[in-house]
């Protein structure tokens, strides 16, 4: 029987009240008989510096290299706008992504069928959708330099960002598309913009070498980025897998979570580069929307973002599909039964709490 070690940092604001949620789930797997989870515990985000005056110890920093996977809730919020720039609740949430280098930025998108009428987007194009856009994380135009504001000196300024991509960094974010691919539809759509960009030719030019050399199994289409911004909203179902760089895979993966739904309902995971001894790639899961301090501590918050980002470490870091399969189902499940948080409620629903959409969800398990 394996044992997975999880850290877990619930954050700030509604942070530890869709943690909780996810308590009940890691409980729950650990009675099963299968695998065993051990969980431990760290101080993120404002929680962390209200009681130390950091957004993450280098205790728990440490816990998190140490890992298997890092289950990250929310941090931020008005209550400490006033702090230091670099010890701001966010501050801790941009260590951990650096100092445990996840390059790979996974969004996936599913159409839930209970929910297929809340898209802005007709019934027919999101129905059954499940698509998967895979971002590089670490790199690109937010972290190329040169990157200033430069004084011209004849009353100008100019604003510099540098967009810089080498072929390690290309190679790997494939490398990591292409190997999800494999365990979902086989296709992998690269998206560039070759025709205008140096980055996009050599971009295009990793992705398509690494492609050959050892994943053609996985079928590879490329399309401009602009091109592929239309297609996701014409026709989403064409894509599988979406792999791109960090600016372009920001916008798009807005764009292809919003198709399907409300920030409750978004998961993310990041990962890292494989360890080359054991394989395992460090990894962090958490809910794509932040803290919510307008509804903290008022049970409104919806978990399901949570308890979907943990389903992606049972898929991701573990390699439990059959129980990923089945937390995903308990959620469907409890959806299509008409059960709704407040944030997906529409008129008329019954509206029920974070603990109870936490229960419903477990007894769907059971
Ligand atoms: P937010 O995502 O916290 O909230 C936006 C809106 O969505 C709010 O009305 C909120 O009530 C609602 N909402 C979010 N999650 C929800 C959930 N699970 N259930 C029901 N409703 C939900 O974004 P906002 O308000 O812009 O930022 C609040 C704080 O969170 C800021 O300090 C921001 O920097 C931080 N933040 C943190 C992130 C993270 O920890 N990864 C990501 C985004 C923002
Ligand atoms: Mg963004």
């Amino acid at each position: 029987m394996a044992t997975h070690k999880l850290l877990l940092l619930p954050g700030d604001g509604i942070g530890p009240e869709i943690m909780v949620e996810v308590k009940k789930i890691i409980a729950w797997l650990n009675t099963q008989g299968k695998e065993t989870f051990e969980t431990d515990e760290g101080l993120v985000g404002g929680a962390a510096y209200d009681a130390h005056g950091q957004a993450i110890s280098e205790e728990d920093m440490a816990k998190a290299m140490d890992a298997d996977a890092v289950i990250f809730g929310a941090v931020g919020g008005p209550k400490w706008d006033a702090v230091p720039y670099e010890v701001r609740p966010e501050a801790g949430l941009l260590r951990l992504r650096k100092d445990m280098e996840l390059f790979a930025n996974l969004r996936p998108a599913i159409c839930y069928p209970a929910l297929a009428d809340a898209s802005s987007l007709r019934k027919d194009v999101i129905e059954g959708l499940d698509i998967l856009i895979v971002r590089e994380l670490t790199g690109g135009v937010y972290f190329g330099e040169p990157k200033e504001i430069k004084d011209l000196g004849n009353g100008q300024k100019r604003g510099i960002d540098t967009q810089v991509y080498d072929t390690y960094e290309i190679e790997r974010i494939a490398k990591a598309a292409f190997e999800l691919a494999r365990t979902r539809g086989g296709r992998v759509t690269s998206m560039e913009k070759r025709n205008v960009m140096k980055s996009g030719v050599l971009w295009n030019e990793v992705v398509t070498q690494t492609h050959k050399a050892g994943y053609e199994d996985v079928q590879l289409d490329h399309m401009l980025a602009d091109a592929g911004g239309m297609q996701l909203v014409r026709w989403p179902k064409q894509f599988d897998v979406i792999v791109t760089d960090n600016l372009f895979g920001d916008m798009l993966s807005d764009v292809a979570a919003m198709l399907t739904g409300s920030l409750g309902m978004l998961p993310s995971a990041s990962l890292g580069a494989p360890d080359p001894k054991t394989g395992r790639r460090k990894a962090m899961y958490e809910p794509v929307h932040g803290s919510a301090p307008d509804i903290a501590g008022t049970g409104a918050a919806n978990p399901i973002a949570m308890i979907a980002s943990f389903a992606m470490a049972l898929r991701y870091s573990f390699e439990l599909v059959a129980e990923a399969d089945l937390v995903e189902k308990a959620i469907a499940n409890t959806l299509d039964k008409g059960l709704r948080t407040r944030d997906i409620s529409a008129e008329g629903d019954t509206v029920i709490s974070t603990a109870e959409m936490g229960d419903a969800i477990l007894a769907e398990l059971d």
